[in-house]
């Protein structure tokens, strides 16, 4: 199909630091290195639909400071629609990083720009077909107009919430899939983290389905679990030659999902190939930076 993927969400300069293991409280580490990527969720997932094929737009902010311009110039070099990148006062959202040498990381997201993106922003056409795509680092007066006014001519709608945050009723009716880690199940939930058997996973993503028809979970190093209304779909994990850095996976997924459902792919078989593209994410560096391409993806599969 000749959908597009339109994805409303934040862009930051990732500050990665790399260090053996993460700082306990109070504790101060020496790291091995220091680099600047470009991430945030929304980026990330744009860029990683964009390089598996999917006519993808980005509608972002950015703030009027030095890591505004190098965030636009990156997202256009990689050949996204970036007329909706706007700009606005103040910082650029920042992320700090901390990866171990174990691959895992640990985030603190300072919004900044990405605080400004309104309903307004949203405001794009929007076909019959097209998914919609959006994180919860943007406002959700935002996420919400864009999905409701989406819904109208037939759009598909993508909600990643993530970092996880209660979803407003009438939000939660606007969104087709839901997609969450292990622990934003549980915030949304309000379960324990931590069992982590399938049946207990499956229990939690059942008690959201009276608002959100499918639920995909996504369990990292363990495949994916999906309640597709009464439908369980499992996709196992496949495993890695070495973890690099598995920042962006999560993202990864999103955007490759979107990806193979503009393309007209099925939900269920989607969720291969978009678990498939996640596991290339954690072998390589960076977030947006690690996002894999249409060959790369279709090699491990
Ligand atoms: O999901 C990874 C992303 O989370 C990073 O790129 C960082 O910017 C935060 O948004
Ligand atoms: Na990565």
């Amino acid at each position: 199909g000749n959908a597009k993927v339109i994805v409303a969400g934040s862009i930051n300069m990732d500050v990665v630091v790399r260090a053996a293991r993460h700082p306990r409280p109070g504790e101060t580490l020496l790291g091995q290195s220091v680099q600047f990527f470009a991430g945030g969720k929304g980026a990330n997932q744009a860029i990683a639909a964009h390089r598996l094929g999917a006519r993808a737009t980005l509608i972002a902010r950015v703030g009027d400071d030095s890591f505004g311009g190098s965030l636009r110039a990156f997202v256009s070099q990689e050949g996204l629609d970036t007329q909706r990148v706007l700009a606005t006062g103040g910082a650029s959202g920042t992320a700090l990083i901390t990866v171990a040498d174990s691959g895992e990381n640990t985030i603190v997201v300072v919004p900044g720009a990405n605080g400004a993106l309104s309903p307004v922003d949203v405001e794009v056409d929007i076909e019959p077909g097209d998914v919609l795509v959006s994180q919860c680092e943007i406002p959700a007066q935002a996420i919400e107009y864009f999905f409701v006014r989406g819904k109208r001519p037939g759009a598909l709608t993508l909600l990643n919430a993530a970092p996880a945050r209660p979803l407003a009723p009438a939000l939660a009716a606007a969104v087709d899939i839901l997609v969450v880690n292990e622990s934003e199940l549980a915030t949304l939930a309000g379960t324990a983290v931590g069992a982590r058997d399938t049946g207990t996973v499956i229990a939690a993503a059942r008690s959201l389905q009276s608002a959100i028809g499918n639920v995909v979970v996504t369990l990292g190093e363990r495949g994916v679990v999906a309640c597709l209304g009464p439908v369980v779909k499992t996709v196992p994990g496949r495993r890695v030659e070495a973890v690099a850095d598995t920042t962006g996976a999560g993202d990864g997924f999103v955007g490759a999902l979107a990806a193979r459902l503009a393309a007209g792919e099925p939900l269920a078989q989607a969720l291969v190939f978009a678990n498939a593209a996640a596991s290339i994410c954690v072998e390589r560096p960076g977030a947006a930076a690690s996002m894999p391409t249409m060959a790369e993806v279709l090699a491990v599969l």
